[in-house]
């Protein structure tokens, strides 16, 4: 078969391809090892060395040929596939995208700031590295005060730019006179953030949670002031009719200090197994600011006077959605998380 021969067959043969497997089985039967350009390289050998240069001159322009005309036929065939999927075939199944939401826990602290916002509370955040001052001294816990040991410590250390220890903060009332000393009262602010702990886990402790602290200073302001404010927010974080209720507690910035307790969300009252058939749930700290504390932030301590609280989203989490082991919230779980 001559060399124009081929090139003509092959376009016809081209032109009428349908599929990329054709289009490699074509490809085969012209440029492969045993295909009709081989053929044609191996007559060549037979010819005299002038017919061989003319020859195989052609021979290669046929190849160069060939090559060009099953790569424009792949393109082809590729934009028809292409084309055919994005455009004609409506049947194909959707990508599913993943979506993200926000962690529970941040869903709890986005209402908190909702709910303490329509009361006039600001939101105010603070280093979750802080000194030891404002751990503890500024809060009235001197180094040998027995409440050091409740709230074990990952402490950070000393250098020459830091020369006062500093520490992960235990708490969040670490924030509470770095405010102070730079706002004047009257004032009310949430104060949200990670807090850490340095302490084996269970499902009722992780070394790090999230808490929300409260303070509010004012010229009179009362316990009745606080159980008002509280009694509104857990009203509207439960969604339902719930009472709250002081007993007595002691935290060292505190004066005198609470423990609040939850009218349990589940049986309203009445005992189950959440309550521990006691129809309460411990939910926060609280107290009214000890002077001390005042005093560590240069308030004059005789004329301004407020409440403060502290408490765990991941336990308002928790009782709200009757999870059982606050572990889950960091363990990265998505099982878990996708729930929310
Ligand atoms: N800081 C306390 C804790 O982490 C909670 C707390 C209790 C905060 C009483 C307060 C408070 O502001 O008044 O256990």
């Amino acid at each position: 078969m001559d060399l124009s021969q081929i090139l003509s067959q092959a376009q016809k043969e081209v032109s009428e391809l349908k599929n990329t497997q054709q289009w490699e089985e074509l490809y085969r039967k012209y440029l492969g090892k045993k295909g009709k350009l081989s053929d044609a390289l191996i007559v060549l050998k037979d010819l005299t060395i002038e017919e061989r240069k003319k020859q195989g001159q052609s021979v290669n322009r046929l190849k160069q040929e060939l090559l060009q005309i099953f790569a424009k036929a792949q393109d082809q065939l590729k934009d028809s596939f292409e084309s055919g999927q994005r455009f004609f075939d409506v049947s194909s199944p959707a990508v599913k995208i993943p979506q993200g939401h926000s962690h529970p826990i941040m869903q709890i602290r986005q209402q908190m700031e909702i709910i303490f916002g329509s009361l006039g509370f600001s939101v105010v955040e603070g280093p979750e590295v802080t000194s030891e001052y404002y751990n503890f001294d500024a809060l009235n816990i001197p180094s040998d005060h027995p409440a050091r040991d409740t709230m074990a410590t990952f402490w950070l250390g000393q250098n020459d730019q830091r020369p006062e220890p500093t520490l992960l903060r235990t708490h969040t009332s670490a924030m509470q006179v770095p405010y102070m000393e730079c706002h004047q009262p009257p004032f009310k602010i949430i104060i949200p953030g990670m807090v850490y702990r340095y302490e084996a886990t269970d499902a009722s402790h992780d070394y790090q949670f999230y808490q929300l602290e409260g303070l509010m200073i004012d010229r009179d302001i009362s316990i009745a002031n606080f159980k008002g404010v509280i009694d509104v927010v857990f009203q509207r974080i439960f969604n339902r009719q719930v009472r709250t209720r002081l007993r007595p507690g002691f935290f060292p910035f505190t004066e005198p200090s609470f423990e609040i307790d939850l009218s349990c969300v589940k049986c309203q009252g009445k005992g189950c197994t959440l309550c521990k058939q006691t129809g309460w749930l411990e939910i926060m700290g609280a107290g009214m600011v000890h002077p001390n504390v005042l005093r560590s932030a240069k308030l004059d301590h005789s004329g301004w006077q407020g409440f403060a609280f502290g408490m765990g989203l991941g336990r308002i989490a928790m009782i709200k959605w009757g999870i059982d082991d606050i572990r889950l919230f960091f363990s990265g779980d998505l099982r878990f998380l996708k729930q929310f």
